[in-house]
Formats: C-alpha cells, sequence, structure tokens
C-alpha cells in the first residue's frame, strides 16, 4: 500500500476506534472474536454475531472486524455483501434497532416492537412503504443494566417504552 492510500486509511481506523470505544457493543464483538482466537477463518462466524449486535453492518462495523481479524477490509465487504443474510444497511432513512435479549425481553421490549409493528405497520427487518423507518432487532447490546434498551440512529436509549419508542418514531415520521 503506498503512503497517499494508507493515510485517509488510517485516519478512517482512527474515527472508527474512537466510535467503536464508546459504544460497548463493540467490547462484547471483540469478546466474541477472542473467543475464535481473533481467526480469520471465523469471519462469517463473526459478521453473524456482529449483526445480531448491532441489527447490520455498518461501515465502522465491517472496518473494526477487518482490523481486529487483520483482514483486508475488501474481503470482509466481499463476504458481507456476498451472503443474502447479511444487512449492510437498513433501507429506510432512519433505523430502530430494538434489543430483543432477555434482560431487555423480560422488561418489555416485545411490547415495544408490537407496539411499533402495528402503528407503522412494519415488521421487524422490514422498512416502512415510504422509506422513512427500518425496524430491526439485536440480541443483548451489552446495555441490560438499562433494559429496554432500543437504539435510534445508533443512539442507545434506555428504558424505553413503547410510548416513548412512538414519540421518537413519530418525529422522523413527521420531517
Ligand atoms: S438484553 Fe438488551 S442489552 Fe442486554
Amino acid at each position: 500500500m503506498n503512503a497517499s492510500v494508507a493515510k485517509p486509511q488510517k485516519k478512517r481506523i482512527l474515527a472508527m476506534l474512537e466510535h467503536a470505544s464508546g459504544d460497548k457493543r463493540f467490547k462484547i464483538l471483540e469478546v466474541h472474536m477472542k473467543k475464535h482466537q481473533f481467526r480469520q477463518d471465523a469471519l462469517i462466524e463473526v459478521l453473524h454475531k456482529a449483526q445480531e449486535l448491532f441489527g447490520y453492518l455498518e461501515d465502522d462495523l465491517l472496518l473494526f472486524v477487518s482490523v481486529k481479524l487483520k483482514l483486508p477490509p475488501s474481503r470482509v465487504y466481499g463476504v458481507a455483501t456476498f451472503y443474502h443474510f447479511f444487512q449492510l444497511k437498513p433501507q429506510g432513512e432512519h433505523a430502530c434497532v430494538v434489543c430483543m435479549g432477555t434482560a431487555c425481553y423480560v422488561k418489555g421490549a416485545d411490547k415495544i416492537l408490537d407496539a411499533i409493528t402495528l402503528k407503522h405497520k412494519v415488521r421487524a427487518g422490514e422498512t416502512t412503504a415510504d422509506n422513512k423507518l427500518s425496524l430491526l432487532t439485536a440480541r443483548c447490546i451489552g446495555a441490560c443494566g438499562i433494559a429496554p434498551a432500543v437504539v435510534y440512529d445508533g443512539t442507545v436509549t434506555p428504558r424505553a417504552t413503547p410510548e416513548s419508542a412512538l414519540e421518537h418514531i413519530n418525529h422522523w415520521m413527521q420531517k
């Protein structure tokens, strides 16, 4: 790699690591990779876990995986785009990820999901007809202490209720 390519890439990696340091989900993913001894052949397994944690595989997430597994980003992107079960980004303008892990579930995450489905006629994994909202689910995003947790466009929000979720989404829909 020549220097002119390496520099922006390095900047991008530093920005990504900064983003990752503030989000517990990256930590959980790293522990998962460690369990696989950061083996490169565990890539698909790791991407599954990443999707489970985040709902979809955003750019920073793929870069994080490539750095930690010491794989070229092109390989990680290649695998993520090849398999239909990986979702690279939500189709909609906004993404609402409801954590359905045990702690969130027992505190009513299913009711939050049902309320959104009912009100906006969209099921988990789908996007509304007007393309404004993608509804996604994740499994334990590492915020059990503040369950039930919902992630609105990447921001983890504590102690969600059906009402607070509908209110948040309403703001998006009205714009
Ligand atoms: S179960 Fe939802 S954050 Fe852990």
